[in-house]
């Protein structure tokens, strides 16, 4: 995953959005961190605890329509233990979503409290929204905010480039300052981000990415892999990510002249279908026991 360090996340770069969360971080109450559930744990920002230290925060378990449902209560359970807000959502359906308000206002109800004894009645709470790319923030935010995006007049003291929306209901959201960085020194993180898109197929080999998804499917979700590819138990057994590649190929009628597997074709379907959802529900970060 080197190539893919040097491209997307350079030093600079992180210290840039480092100094920019910091800096607005004083203009808000809470954070709201954007997670894929798919990856709970690959797609959070291994420095935002640091970063954001001592912000009230709920976690929104996004896409969660495409997750394993049973994983997804374990990572709930987890939250819960670890004494985290935690909500699962479909942002591109708006699921979930209208509990985001009041959990907000639960996490941070002495600071509520303490804003009502002085008066101050009418005080939007502000939320900084914070993720890794393709997370779905652009879609939270176009949700709560409506398809208009109101903005909120700009703030003193707010960097330029800071993009306030109003959600209603006394709730006014501010985009990601910067892009966020997922932990990329580690190649199986990498790997899974490459999986769900998050990391553009430019940057990977596309047939070894989709060969090494198969085999993982293969072995945790099968049943997708033997509806849509009509793949026998022989076939699921294949531990070589490329033999398995070309018998989906093969069970597609993906064939060049000679009678070869088009297995750039069979990668792109399987990737594609895989992001789509049509593989099924699938986690790729378990709860527990390492996958
Ligand atoms: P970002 O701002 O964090 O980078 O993410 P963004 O909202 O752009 O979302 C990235 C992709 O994820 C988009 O798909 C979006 O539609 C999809 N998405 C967001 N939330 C959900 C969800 O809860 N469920 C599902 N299934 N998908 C979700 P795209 O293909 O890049 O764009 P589009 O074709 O949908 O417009």
């Amino acid at each position: 995953m080197s190539e893919i360090q040097q491209i997307q996340w350079f030093p600079g770069h992180m210290t840039r959005t480092k100094r920019q969360i910091q800096a607005s971080l004083g203009l808000v109450d809470a954070v709201a961190e954007i997670i894929d559930a798919r990856v709970p744990q690959s797609s959070r920002n291994p420095d935002l605890n640091k970063l954001v230290a001592g912000k009230p925060r709920v976690v929104l378990l996004n896409k969660c329509d495409m997750a394993d449902p049973n994983e997804t209560t374990k990572w709930l359970a987890y939250f819960e233990k670890e004494q985290t807000a935690a909500l699962t959502v479909d942002c591109k359906t708006g699921k979930g979503l209208n509990r985001f308000a009041p959990l907000m206002r639960q996490v941070l109800q002495e600071k509520l409290a303490q804003w009502k004894a002085k008066g101050m009645v009418n005080r939007g709470v502000r939320v900084m929204i914070v993720g890794i790319p393709n997370v779905g923030k652009s879609s939270f935010i176009n949700r709560m905010a409506g398809g208009s995006r109101a903005r909120v007049e700009d703030r003193p003291g707010v960097t330029r480039g800071n993009q306030w929306f109003s959600a209603g209901k006394g709730l006014e959201l501010l985009d990601t300052p910067g892009v966020l960085w997922p932990k990329f020194d580690d190649p199986a993180v990498g790997e899974k981000l490459a999986f769900t898109g998050a990391i553009k197929d430019q940057i990977v080999d596309t047939e070894q990415l989709a060969g090494r998804l198969l085999c993982f499917l293969a072995k945790h979700y099968p049943a997708g892999l033997q509806a849509r590819f009509k793949l026998t138990q022989e076939d699921l057994a294949m531990d070589e990510p490329y033999d398995l590649l070309c018998q989906v190929g093969r069970r597609r009628g993906m064939l060049i002249s000679g009678g070869e597997v088009n297995t750039e074709r069979a990668a792109a379907t399987v990737l594609d279908e895989f992001r789509a959802g049509k593989l099924g529900r699938v986690t790729l970060d378990p709860m527990e026991g390492g996958r």
